[in-house]
């Protein structure tokens, strides 16, 4: 029986490279998504090549991982790369919509360009990634976890591009899970913690980051939601909620991590 496959797009830090990780070692074979590579590196630390090289690590000797370089933009990209998991893994069992941006600045008088880019990138590369993948999902077993933020109901002024999408992708998790029912389950991770990330961080120079939570515990809330039954879908939900439930552990501080 060959391993599940699990598709996560913003891996080459923060968060999604931390899923890659812990979903290899769970057990997962790895398709990594983001547009720093080796190859074509950009500002920030982390590429999808180092990403994969840990993930490979934590899953042992059978675990197959793959980094790709693909702007979730790229939908004819995204449908192309559908082709090859199918016809190279053969499956695919999970798909974690995780790249974002959260363009800064006051949005009237912007150029348009910036308000597309946050909807391109976070609301219709997750369309695409549901789209193209959802196919290739054994009904009754498939699964989609989007990952949002407290930003879609608790306006982050400054960033209206952000809590815009951020909304939208909750909504679009809400019907695209009643439209799959009983075939895959669609959820949704509405973050409201702060969470430590290479790319979160940058943003804000100077601060103190030893109180931000680890990136484990959105793998502990991922590996939560794919085991949940397959009429558990549709659903929108804090990280404080997942931990009243049991499926976060308890409270983390990235100042306690060992290295
Ligand atoms: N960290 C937090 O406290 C926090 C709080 C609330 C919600 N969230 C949400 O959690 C998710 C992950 O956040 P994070 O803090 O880990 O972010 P991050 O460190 O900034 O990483 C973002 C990832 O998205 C990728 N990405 C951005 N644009 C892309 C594009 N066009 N195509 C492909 N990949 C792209 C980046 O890779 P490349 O630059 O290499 O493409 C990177 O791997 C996001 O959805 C964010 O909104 C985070």
């Amino acid at each position: 029986m060959s391993r599940p496959v699990a598709v996560i797009t913003g891996a080459s830090r923060g968060i999604g490279k931390q899923l890659c990780i812990d979903l290899a070692r769970e057990g997962y074979d790895i398709v990594a998504i983001a547009r720093s590579t080796a190859d074509s590196p950009t500002k920030l630390p982390g590429t999808v090549d180092e990403t994969v090289a840990l993930a490979k690590e934590a899953g042992g000797a059978t675990c197959t991982a793959w980094a790709i370089g693909l702007d979730v933009r790229d939908e004819e990209g995204i449908e192309a790369l559908a082709g090859r998991v199918k016809s190279e893994l053969g499956r695919c069992d999970l798909v974690v919509n995780n790249a974002a941006i959260a363009p800064p600045g006051a949005t009237l008088g912007s150029p348009m360009r910036r308000w597309r880019l946050a909807i391109d990138i976070n609301v219709n590369g997750p369309l695409y990634f549901m789209n193209s993948f959802v196919p290739l999902m054994t009904p009754g077993e498939g699964r989609v976890l989007n990952i949002s933020s407290s930003a879609s109901v608790a306006p982050a002024f400054g960033r209206a591009s952000y809590t815009t999408t951020k909304r939208a992708l909750e909504a679009l998790t809400e019907c695209i899970g009643w439209e799959l029912r009983e075939k895959v389950a669609v959820n949704c991770i509405r973050l409201e913690l702060s969470v430590w990330s290479e790319g979160y961080t940058s943003t804000l120079p100077d601060m103190d980051f030893s109180d931000f939570e680890d990136p484990v515990i959105m793998s502990d809330a991922t590996l939560w939601l794919a085991r949940q039954p397959i009429a558990y879908t549709g659903h929108v939900l804090t990280i404080a909620q997942m931990r009243a439930m049991g499926a976060v552990r308890a409270v983390t501080r990235i100042g306690d991590r060992v290295a």
